[in-house]
């Protein structure tokens, strides 16, 4: 019985729905595990370029289910609308199970999510405002509304009732919003459930009983290590787990299935909304604007341009702590191929000490100023290349080098945003 877990090991925006789609036909189930629509996954496949937000990016492969678990927030107007145009370009949804448990975002979480973020004014957290945290929050206050709510019209507004009750104060007489009727939500929400229904599934008791008869499945992560609520750089987090233990929680499998994990992280970083970066590179510089604009560097659910620096290879040894890491996958080491030399930050230094792991204390991250070692470029094309030894000596140095500083072996390197842009090194299929 084993399971694997794909995970973001740096601020998100790794690639992780390029590496889930490359390897997600050597499993039964792909499945999300925490996030909402937040997150922005981008697949380029056969002829077809898709970002996913809340849909596991396996949904190119007919033969894998799709997953969505209990961990997760669902807006179901964004839901449906992913589904309608997956089924526009030919992909089917019909195998999609969505957890009974998972808690669904409501219009007046959108509203508060905006509000909070004005009321924070400087200290704003820049979320991606899709009502993330404002679900999660009545989640953990006992007061959310769950998908299985849908299932009964009775029960929904109810629910809906009492929540109003408190949102609608919230709204008018803290933020001066408009309010909503229980009437206009449930009117909504109807549809919604009729479309939804026939997806809600105990999606935990499922994949336990398929791990027992020998199934594949993998964890889909959403976000990053950094924007965990727990491990992140709180506050500056999302508010779910997105490390790897919140594929346990979040989806109800046990913790012992999941034998292997794969952390994703660019040979570079990027970084969107507030908060601290010890590598980032001004946008001024001729490096940041480089990086940016050869990798792209737009947000794929906002399209926010992302912040990007230097590989931080502290960052990268925490995450390998945190999630258990036992395979690293480098994407984007194609975009590098612009630069005659490249940083990697291999320490911290705050205050006279020395770092060689994200320091506990907050104000020591914000401060922290980089050690960086230099290695060489290698300015050539790699985007072809499709073994390791294909590679440049000048990339496999700087590979080698990430791998040694991680303390975890590089499984697969991606060298372009498409499928076959890919190497594979030491990663096998099943999982095993
Ligand atoms: P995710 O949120 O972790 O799934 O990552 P995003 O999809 O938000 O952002 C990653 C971006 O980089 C997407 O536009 C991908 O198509 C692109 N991408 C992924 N891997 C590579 C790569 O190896 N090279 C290049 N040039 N682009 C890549
Ligand atoms: P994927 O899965 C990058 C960031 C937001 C903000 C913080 C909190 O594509 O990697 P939220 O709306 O979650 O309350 O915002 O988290 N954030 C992401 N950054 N990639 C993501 O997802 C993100 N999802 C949230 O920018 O800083
Ligand atoms: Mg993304």
């Amino acid at each position: 019985m084993s399971a694997t877990v794909l995970v973001g090991a740096q601020w998100g925006d790794e690639g992780k729905g390029k590496v889930t789609d490359l390897i997600a036909s050597d499993f039964d189930y792909v499945v999300r595990f925490q996030g909402g629509n937040n997150a922005g996954h981008t697949i380029v496949a056969n002829g077809h370029k898709l970002a996913l937000h809340l849909i596991p990016s396996s949904i190119m492969y007919p033969e894998v289910t799709p997953a969505i678990g209990n961990g997760c927030v669902i807006d179901p107007r964004v839901l449906i609308e992913e589904m309608d145009m997956l089924e526009r370009e030919g992909f089917s949804t019909d195998r999609l199970l969505i957890s009974g448990n998972a808690h669904l975002i409501m219009p007046y979480h959108l509203d508060l999510d905006g509000a909070q973020e004005h009321h924070l004014g400087t200290n704003e957290i820049g979320t991606t405002k899709r009502g993330i945290g404002p679900a999660y929050q009545d989640k953990a206050a006992r007061s959310g509304i769950r998908v299985q709510d849908l299932l009964d019209a009775h029960i929904f507004e109810l629910k809906v009732e009492t929540a109003l009750r408190e949102k609608n104060t919230i709204l008018s007489k803290v933020f001066g919003l408009s309010t909503y009727t229980t009437a206009q939500i449930c009117e909504n929400f109807k549809a919604f459930a009729a479309r939804i229904r026939p997806h809600i599934a105990d999606v935990g008791q499922l994949l336990n009983s398929e791990l027992r008869a020998g199934k594949h499945v993998l964890f889909e992560g959403a976000q990053g290590t950094l924007l965990d609520l727990d491990h992140g750089t709180y506050p500056f987090v999302t508010s779910s787990s997105c490390t790897a233990g919140g594929a346990a929680t979040g989806s109800g499998v046990g913790p012992g299935a999941l034998k292997r994990v794969l952390g994703v992280v660019k040979a570079y970083i990027t970084r969107v909304g507030s908060g601290p970066f010890p590598t980032e590179l001004s946008t001024d510089s001729a490096i940041g604007t480089a990086l940016s604009k050869v990798g792209g560097e737009i947000g794929t659910t906002t399209g926010r341009l992302r912040r990007c620096g230097w590989y931080d290879a502290v960052i990268a040894r925490y995450s390998a702590e945190v999630n258990g890491l036992t395979d690293l996958c480098i994407t984007k080491l194609d975009v590098l191929s612009v630069l005659d030399t490249i940083k990697i930050c291999v320490a911290y230094e705050y205050e006279g000490q020395r770092f060689s792991t994200v320091p506990g204390q907050q104000s020591a991250f914000h401060h922290a100023t980089p050690v960086y070692e230099e290695l060489p470029g290698w300015r050539c094309d790699i985007t072809n290349c499709r073994s390791f030894d294909e590679l440049p000596q000048a990339a496999q140095a700087y590979i080698y080098r990430l791998e040694e500083l991680a303390g975890v072996p590089v499984s697969i390197i991606a060298v372009g945003p498409s499928r076959e842009q890919t190497i594979i090194r030491g990663w096998s299929a099943n999982g095993s």
